[in-house]
């Protein structure tokens, strides 16, 4: 808060409170043993996630799909995809989710269909369909090229060329996901009526996805090579209408009723964050960004790791913290279904996995912003430990494989990186007890199991007092009943320092100290005189230290946090 304010001046706000746990449909609970998680599994398991504490589920896409991209290809916005169920199934998971108070976001594809959605079948018949205008069509260059060099995420070129009218269509991920035009006013009308639809089946929001396309620049520039990488924010979307067209969504959907939505926002800067989310400008409610995503990547790459720093990482935190101080609001997360397991990749699934996870939990809860958790993070999945290429599902796996080979030839050096890097590390089925394929499923999984499930479970957390799940359940608790940890001003206290990472949260005179110790290493840090810690009030040590130093010492991974008070000097 700047200079004083008041809470009421942060706007306090349901969706400002909520803790969100996403679910992977796919991997979260089999319930007919095809090897695929259903909505029937996933009401099967509503008790589990409501004693868990979190308020508001979001639901990777469960329409129609052919599954090019799991999901993220919808042929149909208003049915339900035949793996997952039937939209009876649905309609019972919103009335069993509203029993027990849990609130249900839905995953928006607006900036394309499928190649099989009756849209695209319409479009593709003739240059005049009516349905022609739904997506982008180019024709190819003087000596027979794409319109552009512009690279897809899943395929070598956006631009698949269409024998039958003998143009090329756009597509930003993969062939059989052509962009939606955004520019014909028919789409955007189209796709309200769809947000509508599932509104008005009682729903509380969506996460746009790649909501960042839905604007281009509409002259197709080509890119350079060196650009290609900041093509995402400079080319392919974040184009000249994309604010307008945000406000044309909230005026005709947002506006008209109690919601939640949080944007995707891939390749947005946190200096421009701001206009997204300023609640003035009529936007959405919340953005997450990849700035922290894309830390310990090699530039422009996805599967090529490099070391992970925490001074970036904290200067990352501290820049998008301003959104806040300017009036906007930040979506909090580590990682989701296109990320490697959080535990893995910012933490230590070795030696001090109990620790890791519990401090990352205890990172996630006490950041200013609404924390997004997803499945399995709570009981310390992992990565998957995986030396073959034939074990991944995950269409950007292959995408990349044959780019990464075409470009440095090393099929070792791919696969070691797939291993910290694939999205399917974070899509394997949640670990429920040490039975068959972790009670996920009596069939075969449509991706495996993780083989540490005997150890990483559900039923052997719930039996341990001193699991990372009990320790979830605690945090979630503690931030619930403290709105310091939603709305108090945040301040890193060291941001020089490379494995520590200490914060303050306050409100009024209150103050609340979290110390992190991001290392194998014992380190030491005092506490400023501006604060005067009263006690420690949670640790993912045993026990709770009695004594309060001004000088910690913080052994490996431990996490603390203190009740402090603000001293004036
Ligand atoms: C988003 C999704 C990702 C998907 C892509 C294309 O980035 O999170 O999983 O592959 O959009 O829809
Ligand atoms: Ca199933």
């Amino acid at each position: 808060m700047k200079n004083g304010a008041k809470l009421t001046d942060l706007n306090p706000s349901w969706w400002k409170e909520t803790i969100v746990y996403q679910i992977y449909p796919r991997s979260f609970q089999d319930s007919n043993n095809d090897g695929i998680g259903d909505l029937r599994g996933l009401i099967n398991r509503l008790d589990y996630i409501a004693e868990l504490g979190v308020e508001t589920l979001w639901l990777n896409p469960i329409f129609s799909s052919p599954n090019d991209d799991n999901g993220y290809d919808i042929s149909d916005y208003r049915n339900i995809m035949d793996e997952f169920g039937t939209m009876e199934d649905f309609e019972e998971l919103v009335r069993e989710a509203k029993k027990r108070n849990l609130r249900i976001l839905m995953d928006l594809v607006l900036n394309h269909s499928s190649d099989e959605h009756a849209w695209f079948h319409q479009a593709r018949k003739s240059k005049d369909s009516p349905y022609r205008d739904y997506y982008y069509w180019k024709e190819s260059t003087e000596n027979g090229q794409e319109p552009n060099n512009w690279v897809s995420y899943f395929a070598p070129s956006a631009w698949e060329f269409d024998e039958q009218t003998q143009e090329y269509y756009l597509h930003i991920f993969s062939r059989k996901q052509p962009d939606l035009n955004w520019e014909n006013p028919q789409v955007r009308q189209e796709i309200y009526d769809i947000m509508h639809f599932w509104m008005n089946k009682g729903i509380d929001g969506f996460r746009l996805d790649a909501f960042v396309l839905i604007s281009k620049d509409l002259d197709f520039p080509d890119c350079q090579e060196s650009d290609l990488e900041e093509g995402l924010s400079r080319f392919y979307g974040n184009g000249p209408r994309m604010h307008e067209f945000l406000q044309e969504l909230h005026q005709e959907v947002i506006s008209k009723y109690d919601m939640m939505t949080v944007g995707e926002g891939a390749g947005i800067n946190s200096e421009e964050a701001i206009l997204f989310t300023d609640p003035q400008r009529k936007e959405l409610h919340m953005i997450y960004h990849f700035d922290h995503m894309t830390i310990d990547k090699q530039p422009g790459q996805f599967f090529l790791l490099k070391d992970f720093d925490l001074t970036t990482f904290k200067k990352i935190i501290t820049d998008w913290d301003q959104v806040v101080q300017e009036g906007g609001w930040n979506a909090v997360f580590l990682g989701n279904h296109d990320f490697p397991r959080i535990l893995s990749r910012f933490g230590n699934d070795g030696v001090y996995k109990k620790e890791a996870a519990k401090l990352l939990c205890i990172l996630l809860l006490t950041q200013r912003g609404t924390p997004f958790l997803y499945y399995g993070d709570e009981i310390g999945m992992s990565n998957v430990p995986w030396e073959s290429l034939d074990k991944f599902r995950d269409i950007y796996v292959f995408d990349g494989y044959e780019k990464h080979l075409k470009a440095r030839g090393s099929e070792k050096e791919f696969l070691q990186n797939l291993k910290h890097t694939a999205r399917d590390n974070g899509r394997t089925p949640m670990q429920w007890n040490t039975s068959l394929n972790a009670g996920f499923t009596d069939g075969l999984p449509w991706i495996e199991v993780n083989p540490n499930f005997e150890e990483v479970n559900v039923e052997t957390s719930l039996s341990d007092p001193d699991s990372i799940l009990n320790f979830y359940k605690k945090m979630i608790q503690f931030r619930k009943s403290n709105s310091i940890l939603v709305y108090g001003d945040y301040q890193d206290l060291c941001p020089e320092h490379p494995s520590l990472f200490i914060y303050s949260r306050k409100m009024k005179d209150e103050a609340i100290l979290v110390v992190l110790n991001m290392s194998e290493k014992t380190e030491e840090y005092s506490i400023p005189n501006t604060l005067k810690v009263e006690k420690c009030i949670i640790s993912n040590y045993h026990g709770l230290p009695k004594k309060v130093d001004q000088i910690l010492a913080l052994r490996p991974w431990e996490a603390r946090i203190y009740e402090a008070s603000l001293v004036k000097l």
